[in-house]
């Protein structure tokens, strides 16, 4: 907007204005000492004193666009400045010190705290109340493992290879099959006598030219939770109870955009109702390929947080078990959905 920078056009003009100051005060100075009297003399004087006020200012005030860390001056006291108690205080008026009083016996903690056992009111704390269990309260298994920009790592889908060796002696004694992995070496191998004969398995080294590979592939546990926690079923009392409590969760939260299916979609393929309505992003298909390979705690935490266009839903589905719950659920749908890509 300005062609000059104001802080520094306005500084210019100060120094300027001490500057003449400054030459003011020099000549009344010498004039003083040179005798000069009169007219010009009572000018002098007026003039320093004008600009000895005028630098005097300045000093207290400092130069336009400087930092200060000093507390401002206050001529009317802010309301913070008011006398109160802050958390954590001390109060000499009520008996035991504080100045917070503790909640009524058997407040529910809205956030996790147990106040009660915090006050020292009961020896065990509820482990709900202190949600020791992770995995089970937040669907993370390992808090720390974080791709270089902050998200939670990926799931890693490890592939092991596995080789069968087979071999057959059809009028000696040697048969049989014996699973390989490839990292024990061939002088590890086991080879039972039955009766005094080999009966036939045997560790064939891989390299042997007999040898099938078999390949398996499996999640493994980084950032999220692989698989639904022990004590959702428990707590549920059964894997047909959680199923059961999941699909009344899921009817009610998230049948509305995904539809009954799971399957969502936007425009004419869409099942729920709001995508039915056009969503700008269309509700996902959670049925699909993507979602099945995702482990168990990130479903968990999708429910419970959100997932871009998606709002979480940790604060409408309360309860952690409904949450796992509906986590299952969202796999019988895709199981029933056929083409399960983990099985
Ligand atoms: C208000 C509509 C709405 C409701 C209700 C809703 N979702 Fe979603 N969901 C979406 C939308 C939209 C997306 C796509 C988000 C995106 O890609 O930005 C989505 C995405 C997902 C995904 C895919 C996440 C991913 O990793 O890409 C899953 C899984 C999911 N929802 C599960 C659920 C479950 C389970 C519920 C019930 C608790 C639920 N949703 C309730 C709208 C909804």
């Amino acid at each position: 907007m300005y062609g000059v920078d104001p802080n520094l056009f306005m500084n210019g003009v100060l120094a300027a204005v001490l500057a003449t100051g400054a030459l003011v005060l020099v000549a009344t100075v010498l004039a003083a000492w040179l005798g000069c009297r009169g007219r010009v003399m009572s000018y002098l004087y007026m003039f320093t004193a004008l600009f000895v006020t005028f630098g005097a200012v300045v000093g207290v005030l400092g130069f336009r666009g400087r930092g200060s860390d000093a507390r401002p001056w206050h001529l009317f006291l802010d309301m913070k400045y008011q006398a109160k108690y802050t958390s954590q205080g001390q109060s000499r008026y009520f008996a035991d010190g504080r100045s917070s009083r503790l909640p009524v016996e058997g407040t529910v903690p809205f956030d996790g705290t147990d106040y009660a056992a915090d006050a020292g009111r009961h020896a065990a704390p509820n482990p709900d109340f202190l949600k020791a269990d992770p995995r089970y309260y937040t669907g993370v298994a390992n808090a720390a493992a974080k791709g270089p920009d902050g998200a939670p790592a990926k799931p890693a889908w490890v592939t092991t290879e596995t080789a069968v060796a087979l071999r057959f002696k059809p009028h000696g004694h040697w048969f049989g099959v014996r699973v390989v992995p490839p990292t024990i070496p061939p002088e590890k191998s086991v080879e039972p006598r039955l009766r005094g004969r080999w009966v036939g398995a045997r560790v064939w080294p891989v390299k042997q030219s007999a040898a099938v590979t078999v390949r398996s592939t499996k999640l493994n546990e980084t950032y999220w939770v692989n698989n639904l926690p022990p004590t959702a079923v428990e707590r549920a009392g059964g894997w047909e109870a959680l199923l059961k409590r999941g699909q009344t969760q899921f009817d009610r939260h998230c049948a509305v955009c995904h539809g009954a299916s799971g399957r969502g979609g936007g425009g004419e393929l869409a099942y729920g109702i709001v995508g039915a309505y056009g969503l700008s992003v269309p509700p996902a298909n959670v049925v699909a390929p993507e979602i099945q390979t995702q482990p168990d705690g990130q479903l968990f935490g999708t429910v419970t947080n959100g997932k871009g266009a998606m709002p979480g839903y940790g604060h409408k589905v309360r309860d952690v078990l409904d949450r796992w719950a509906i986590v299952a659920y969202v796999r019988e749908l895709q199981f029933a959905y056929g083409t399960p890509a983990v099985k």
